[in-house]
């Protein structure tokens, strides 16, 4: 009796400890994990760069670019961009800015139109990986964008719509 008394004490006492020890290392772990993506995040973006996080997770669009359809592209423009964006030359400015020769125009630079400081604060021309991260994420590229649009998830979607863009230019940039 005695003894089972002290076996059953002691599966207990043990049961006890793996629980505190269990509660201890999840407390000694959790903040450890917390700290990672911390450290990490911050590594990544140094000072000027908030693209740098939507860099790493989006593949460039160049594979897509190549096979891209240009009437496609008018049709998804003409659908999700229309509403805010002409892309005619010498086009009204609308809820955004006209989006003529916008490949390798330099950034929130189209006349009569007012940007935001987010956005004029970008700085540099509009390549074809800028355009696509803008396209893909507004939001997420240029933090406090005016540009209220959700984004185009689908890769040849966001290509298709490039390739139109290119091509409403007086000379359309060579391809990547
Ligand atoms: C709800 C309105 C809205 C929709 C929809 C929209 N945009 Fe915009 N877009 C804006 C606004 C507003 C700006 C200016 C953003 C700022 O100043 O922060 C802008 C800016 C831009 C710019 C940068 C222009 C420059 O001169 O620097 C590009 C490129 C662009 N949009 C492309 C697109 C494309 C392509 C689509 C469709 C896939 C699209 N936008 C859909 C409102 C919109």
């Amino acid at each position: 009796m005695a003894s089972f008394n002290t076996v059953a004490g002691c599966v207990l006492a043990s049961a006890l400890f793996a629980m505190v020890v269990g509660k201890v290392s999840n407390a000694v772990v959790h903040p450890h994990k917390l700290d990672k993506p911390a450290i990490a995040v911050s590594e990544e973006a140094p000072a000027a760069t908030t693209a740098a996080a939507p860099a790493a997770e989006l593949p460039p669009i160049g594979p897509e670019l190549a096979k891209a359809n240009v009437d496609a592209g008018k049709a998804i423009f003409q659908k999700q961009c229309f509403t805010c964006h002409t892309a005619d030359k010498g086009g009204a400015n609308k809820v955004g800015p006209n989006l003529w020769g916008i490949v390798g125009r330099k950034k929130a630079s189209h006349g009569g139109f007012s940007y935001s400081s987010a956005m004029q604060a970008k700085g540099g021309d509009w390549t074809y990986e800028d355009i696509n991260h803008l396209i893909f994420k507004p939001a997420a590229y240029v933090k406090g964008t005016k540009m209220a649009f959700a984004g185009l998830p689908k890769p040849q979607e966001r290509a298709d719509v490039i390739a139109y863009l290119r091509t409403m230019a007086d000379t359309p940039a060579p391809l990547p």
